[in-house]
């Protein structure tokens, strides 16, 4: 991974926000800050116990020996990691892909639900429902209707297409699994939903759809060695985390993460997730947004170009594309493209991504760029890994527990008085 952050800050003035970007990183690391009993993810890639990966890889194996479907079921940091990865990864048109996940229980509509329903009526499906609590309203309503969809097709056997992520101990989930002989999957104690990507909550269903988390779990190793050194001068995660920081302290209080490839979106979803729940308390927070360019060039440009000057950028660039094409030459070049005959479609998008910073700089857009070598397991899951760190030591910078998100009950509170919950008024 390469970053450049020169155009985003003074890196001559970052040097002397050094020792605060360390001391928080120490606080990570100690585990002797708020939130310190959710730091499990920090250690784990180096850590990960072979007996689980070998659980969950078997596990993996069975269901797509049974089915053709896995049905996904979960919200939030039950789902998002799993979404992202699986969506950069794969190609855009499959019109044979062998084995599918499909995502439920991550929203209430009621016309999605109804079409997965018919949908899965004749297929070969497992499903593998993952919550942490065990107790979260849209997965809980996706899981009691499609159980009683399963067990009405494959009777007994419906229990043996079941795979359950929770808690170790606590929670419905819990109960229901020992009660029926699901199989389960534990979601660490020590760590939060938007951190759990590296734990069953992502590597199970990843791996059912054929990604290598051989690979994933490398470039977890990778990020912790690279982005645990107590050294701001070497650590890239501590540099982001503070620019973010002295950003914000000038009143930039929205970073919109920008990619130039449109596989990428589900990590903006992820990461909006991981910097949303964990900075966004106490009144404080940068809103972090996303756009995909150049597509929203033509929709959100204007604004980003002209608009209230309170707005930085992050952008994913990808030095090596998957894939390339040449643009032709043509005779007649009505369309006046033959300038770039000759050169290929990722030159332009490379020009685009130069010329769109130069632009949004100098329109006193601060822009960070981070590069990535290529879109494959190893690069995703260090850049994952890299920005765990950098909202960690950003959110003590911020002054908040980055490991709760107690805002998130009120919603629920509400809802559940409107809907009756027996005990909730
Ligand atoms: O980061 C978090 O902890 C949350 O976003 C949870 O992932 C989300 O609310 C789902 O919770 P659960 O896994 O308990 O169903």
């Amino acid at each position: 991974m390469k970053f450049d952050f020169s155009k985003a800050y003074d890196l001559k003035e970052l040097e002397k926000y050094y020792n605060k970007g360390e001391e928080n990183l120490k606080k990570v690391l100690n585990k002797d800050s708020e939130g310190s009993d959710f730091l499990g993810w920090v250690e784990l890639p180096k850590a990960y116990p072979e007996e689980e990966l070998k659980k969950i890889k078997h596990a993996a194996e069975e269901i797509r020996k049974k089915s053709d479907y896995l049905v996904v079921i979960g919200i939030g940091g039950s789902y998002l990691g799993t979404k992202a990865v699986e969506n950069s990864l794969k190609d855009y048109f499959e019109d044979d892909e062998e084995f599918k996940l499909i995502y439920a229980g991550n929203h209430l509509s009621s016309t999605y639900l109804n079409e997965l329903v018919k949908f899965l009526k004749d297929k070969e499906y497992c499903i593998n429902v993952i919550s942490k609590s065990g107790t979260t309203t849209e997965p809980a309503i996706a899981f009691r209707i499609l159980k009683r969809e399963l067990e009405e097709k494959y009777g007994k056997d419906a229990k043996n297409r079941i795979y359950v992520t929770t808690d170790r101990e606590k929670g419905a989930l819990k109960k229901l699994s020992i009660q029926e002989g699901y199989e389960t999957f534990v979601v660490p104690d020590d760590i939060g939903g938007r951190f759990s990507v590296i734990s069953p909550v992502g590597l199970l269903p990843l791996a059912a759809k054929g990604v290598d988390i051989d690979k994933l779990l490398e470039g977890f190793r990778k990020g912790q060695e690279l982005f645990t050194i107590v050294d701001a001068k070497e650590n890239k995660a501590i540099q982001y985390a503070l620019i973010r920081h002295l950003l914000y302290g000038q009143g930039k209080d929205i970073e919109i993460l920008v990619n130039y490839e449109p596989s990428l979106t589900y990590i903006s979803a992820w990461w909006k997730q991981l910097f949303g729940e964990s900075e966004g308390k106490d009144g404080k927070a940068i809103f972090p947004a996303s756009v995909d360019f150049t597509t929203d060039l033509h929709s959100m440009g204007q604004l980003i170009q002209e608009g209230k000057r309170n707005i930085f950028e992050t952008v994913i660039e990808v030095k090596n594309p998957k894939e390339d094409i040449e643009i032709p030459f043509d005779e007649q070049n009505l369309d006046g493209l033959n300038y770039i005959a000759g050169k290929t479609l990722d030159y332009v998008n490379k020009k685009a991504t130069e010329g769109t910073r130069t632009a949004h700089v100098k329109g006193e857009v601060p822009n960070i760029s981070i590069v990535i070598d290529k879109i494959d397991e190893e690069n995703l899951a260090m850049l994952l890994y890299f920005f765990e760190i950098s909202v960690s030591i950003s959110g003590y910078l911020l002054e908040v527990n980055p490991f709760n998100q107690p805002g998130v009950e009120e919603y629920k509170k509400q809802m559940f008085k409107l809907l009756g919950k027996p005990g909730v008024n």
